[in-house]
């Protein structure tokens, strides 16, 4: 009779409850996020995008998906160089951007945010006037509109770095449409603009994510100098703190050898990571470079379009101790890899409803 009610208790709340891609009303800093998929993981594929883009003309049977599908590790790498991969060979392509073109260039670029730990490399980078590129994950802006709007309107670059972040060269062509679509229309919600530079997460990019890119108008954007900061992220991975601005003292005084100008892959997702930033972009600067977005110093557009859209007003609800964004997930596990409890704490009225049914089982159990 217990089990009996409490399983059609249990089935009742089930069915109140949200589905993904149809959540109930999420509300983020003013913005309605209802309609988005769940944080860090693959979003739902869209047949209407694929057809949009065209991606079933992509045919490049030489160059596989790899497994395991949907990966948050490295995949193994393919026998020949021939696929152009990135991560495997160093081989760019001429339409990937790597490097700012002049010598005294110089384009800091942070990627996996926005996160709170973004706001202090924001304010001083506008404290000395210099522009940096920022590589956003629509689960961060999911989480942290506001601060994504912030930077957006300080004029520095927004790219787009996908929803999950996942090896790229692991998804099919459809599921790398929706990381960038579902992440592209985040964006363009809170900002107005539509990115057209695009990070590949890890810097996985083969011919294959290419030719994706390609059909959405996307640009893939690279770099020469990184730092590795994710690493102090994770406990035991040894890396030292002190190494990015080692590194950073060495690019700066080894720069007489180069040709071109720098293009450097920061993090601004971990407090860790974040805090050498600010050293790193002391540095910098001091050493005279001239601090510009990726698009700046390549010279070109950084957006496909751009519309003005209003900062929502947010009226503050008193008496709420609950905070949605406290709710939604952070970070993703050591090693730059996916959270996956997010699903779970994506929803806060399903978490409320979880804890009535264990709050009703708990009463029927006395
Ligand atoms: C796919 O995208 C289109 C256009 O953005 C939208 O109208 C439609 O509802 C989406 N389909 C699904 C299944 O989400
Ligand atoms: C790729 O380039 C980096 C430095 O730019 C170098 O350390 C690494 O050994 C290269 N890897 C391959 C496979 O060539
Ligand atoms: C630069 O970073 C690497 C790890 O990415 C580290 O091994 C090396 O010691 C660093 N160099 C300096 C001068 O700190
Ligand atoms: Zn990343």
């Amino acid at each position: 009779m217990l089990a009996t009610t409490a399983a059609a208790l249990v089935a009742a709340l089930l069915a109140l409850a949200p589905t993904p891609g149809h959540a109930a009303t999420l509300i983020i800093d003013g913005y309605d996020f209802s309609e988005y998929p769940p944080a860090d993981q693959p979003p739902p594929i869209n047949a209407t995008w694929n057809a949009k883009y065209d991606i079933a003309s992509i045919n490049l049977p030489n160059v596989p998906v790899k497994n395991p599908l949907n990966s948050v590790e490295e995949p193994p790498c393919p026998l020949t160089s021939a696929t152009c991969d990135w991560t495997c060979f160093n081989c760019t392509r001429p339409t990937d951007d790597v490097a700012c073109k002049d010598h005294n260039t110089w384009a800091l670029s942070y990627d996996d945010g926005p996160s709170e730990y973004t706001v202090p490399i924001l304010e001083a980078l506008n404290k000395i006037g210099a522009k940096a590129t920022f590589c956003i994950l629509g689960s961060r802006a999911l989480a942290h509109p506001a601060i994504l709007r912030r930077v957006y309107d300080a004029g520095h670059q927004i790219c787009v770095h996908t929803w999950s972040h996942r090896f790229l060269t692991t998804q099919t062509n459809e599921q790398i449409v929706a990381e960038f679509e579902w992440t592209l229309r985040i964006i363009q919600q809170v900002t107005g603009a539509r990115p057209l530079y695009a990070r590949p997460p890890f810097g996985d990019i083969d011919d294959r994510v290419r030719a994706v890119f390609a059909k959405m108008n996307l640009v893939p954007l690279l770099w020469n100098r990184d730092t590795f900061d994710w690493k102090l992220a994770s406990a035991n991975s040894g890396f030292d703190a002190k190494w990015v601005t080692g590194n950073f003292t060495n690019w700066i005084a080894t720069a007489g050898s180069t040709s071109t100008g720098f293009m450097s892959l920061e993090h601004d997702l971990y407090p860790q990571s974040a805090g050498q930033a600010l050293p790193a972009l002391d540095l910098v600067s001091k050493a005279g470079y001239k601090l510009q977005t990726a698009s700046q110093c390549i010279g070109t557009n950084p957006y496909l379009s751009v519309v003005s859209v209003p900062i929502p007003v947010v009226v503050p609800v008193v008496g709420s101790n609950t905070s949605p964004v406290g709710a939604l997930p952070t970070g993703r596990s050591a090693g730059n890899s996916g959270n996956t409890n997010a699903a779970a704490a994506r929803s806060p009225v399903l978490s409320v409803l979880a804890g009535c049914v264990l709050a009703v089982l708990a009463v029927h159990a006395l």
